[in-house]
């Protein structure tokens, strides 16, 4: 996902002169978020630092620097602290996401809740909201309530999942609901953030709200579709946690709408209980050969192209190319 001029950055940057700077505030994100994860007590610290220290892949922070550069301000202080923002807001989420989820997996390390229990990981993701909070109140009051309101599209969404559709609801657009919560609202205010502490216009503002919206539905149907296509060496998660979970995700809903007498096995695989090994592999094996991985893959590709289209409030030059190139990494990481 890199390239040779951009080493260090999740996606490729032309404009070597917008790589390096993009690089050199990641790493002063990277040094304050080290000193925001610290506790009262040691055991506090390694519990909130575990995941920051597992890797991650920094798309958060990044879309902020990034948003930042459409306005005049992108060297302000408050970029860098909303990058903070909203990687904690994010980190806390994975916590609590993997009790959820039963995952044991997160960043290629065991997750908090497979390391120590359910009880250290809500707390520990209670304890980085909390963080994040504090932070944005450096930001203002109108900044608060961004947060406040992401994080509520958040928790609605992660709540909606644990749900079926309402009665008459179409179960796709359930799913584009949950989506659009629990992962687009996050990726949207990072754009919204960034643009907002760039000091760009109102316009260019909605503008990027928009796109992180789309890119921020987008990326979580790669990552639903990665569910079933990697391998863990790849996502640093475990394949398949979804199906075995019963988590809809894009490419079922897809298979589930097949009529093809061929699919019957796979539709019956799906409405049944995956927790037993030899059913998860059958199903994960023909899933990944099915059509609807396709499908989902051209769905996700129309997605960041609505995403793209939105920047057209900007001028050409590096900073657009950049935010193309995002959402384009964010469509075919899961090609
Ligand atoms: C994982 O997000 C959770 C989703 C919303 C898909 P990322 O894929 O950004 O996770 P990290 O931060 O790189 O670990
Ligand atoms: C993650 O959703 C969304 C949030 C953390 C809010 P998933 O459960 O689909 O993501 P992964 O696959 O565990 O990263
Ligand atoms: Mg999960
Ligand atoms: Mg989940």
């Amino acid at each position: 996902m890199t390239t040779d001029a951009t080493s260090g950055l999740a996606l490729p940057v032309v404009d070597e002169a917008l790589a390096e700077r993009l690089r050199q505030r990641l790493d002063d994100v990277e040094n304050a978020l080290a000193y925001h994860v610290r506790g009262s007590a040691d055991f506090i610290t390694e519990a909130a630092g575990h995941l920051m220290a597992a890797g991650g892949k920094r798309f958060r922070p990044l879309l902020v620097l990034l948003a930042a550069e459409t306005g005049p301000d992108a060297a302000d202080d408050k970029v860098v602290t909303a990058a903070c923002v909203v990687e904690l807001t994010h980190l806390a989420s994975l916590y609590h996401d993997d009790v959820m989820d039963e995952a044991a997996l997160r960043r290629g390390a065991d997750s908090a809740n497979a390391r120590w229990d359910n009880h250290v990981a809500i707390l520990t993701g209670d304890f980085l909201f909390s963080k994040s909070s504090l932070l944005t109140a450096d930001l203002g009051a109108d900044a608060v309530r961004i947060q406040a309101q992401t994080f509520t599209q958040l928790v609605e969404g992660q709540m909606l999942e644990t749900i079926k559709p309402a009665p008459g609801q179409d179960p796709l657009e359930h799913y584009l609901q949950v989506v659009a919560g629990k992962t687009g609202s996050l990726i949207a205010t990072s754009a919204r953030y960034g643009a907002m502490f760039g000091g760009a216009s109102d316009e260019v503002v909605s503008a990027l709200t928009a796109y992180g919206e789309l890119v921020g539905s987008a990326f979580q149907l790669s990552d639903d579709i990665l569910d079933v296509a990697s391998d863990s060496a790849e996502s640093g998660k475990t394949p398949g946690t979804d199906l075995r979970e019963g988590v809809p995700t894009l490419p079922v809903l897809m298979a589930q709408a097949s009529t093809d007498p061929a699919d019957a096995r796979l539709i019956e695989l799906l409405s049944s209980d995956l927790s037993d090994d030899a059913l998860h592999a059958e199903t994960l094996g023909l899933l990944r050969k099915h059509p609807a991985m396709e499908q989902a893959r051209d769905y996700v590709k129309g997605q960041a192209a609505d995403a793209k289209a939105m920047l057209g409030v900007l001028p050409e030059g590096p900073v657009r190319a950049a935010l193309e190139a995002f959402a384009d990494v964010v469509a075919v990481r899961s090609a």
